[in-house]
Formats: structure tokens, sequence, C-alpha cells
């Protein structure tokens, strides 16, 4: 598949974008699981953390979770970020997580307590 043309595997991409549910997610949820903002076995904590969580909540056609390696804030972590909305949150460790899928991700309440900060993608940046 290395040397596939890109061209040629397009179909093969898409399906697994739709196998993937995307396009019918209403937020997209992205956590930084160290090492530099927490140690990679608390990030992991936080991470399985954040899927049960989503499971129990029933939230797994609505709610897109990716981990990441960095999201460049570096302390006080894990660090989440959701989208749309562009929240930040710092410190969400596994016993934290659980109030982001309630509260936040289930019931739209943000965890204010955590919150970084609030900062959406600008709408000049999205492509038309
Ligand atoms: S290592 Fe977590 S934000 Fe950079």
């Amino acid at each position: 598949m290395g040397s596939a043309n890109p061209e040629d595997i397009g179909p093969e991409r898409e399906k697994v974008a739709l196998s993937l549910g995307l396009g019918g997610f209403a937020k997209h949820v992205l956590l930084c699981t160290g090492p530099e903002c927490v140690s990679h076995d608390l990030g992991m904590l936080a991470w399985d953390a954040l899927k049960s969580g989503i499971k129990e909540e029933g939230l797994g056609k609505s709610c897109y979770r990716t981990k990441v390696g960095c999201l460049r804030v570096c302390q006080s972590g894990p660090v989440a970020v959701v989208y749309p909305e562009g929240v930040w949150y710092h410190s969400m460790t596994a016993e934290r997580i659980h109030r982001l899928v309630k509260d936040h991700l289930a019931n739209g309440c943000l965890v204010e307590e955590n919150r970084i900060g609030t900062y959406p993608l600008s709408e000049s940046t999205t492509p038309s």
C-alpha cells in the first residue's frame, strides 16, 4: 500500500472515514497523554477514562476522541481541548475526566475549575 498511487486509494480512504462516522459527530475531544504536561502512565489512565466515559454515557456516535502526543501547552496536564467550542482544559486526570464527559460532553456545561480558556477556530480559516 505504501507505493500505491494516492489517487488510487481515495475510495478506500473514504470508506475508512465513513466507517469511523466522520461527519456525524457533534464534538471532537483531543487529549494529550504527555510526556511534557503529564507522565505517559497518567496520560494513558486519562485516555482510558475518556474512552470508557464516552462509552458509558452513550456518546460514542456523537463524540469523536483523539489521543495526541502534545497540544503545546505542556503544563498542568493532561491537557484537553473540545471542539467545535474550542474549550481548553488542564489537569484532565482520570479522576477529573469523568466531569468533562458528564458535564461538558453530555450536557454542554463547562468544567470551569479546569478551563484554561475558550478559543474557537476562526471562521476565516475554514476552507469553503
Ligand atoms: S506534552 Fe501535553 S501539551 Fe505538550
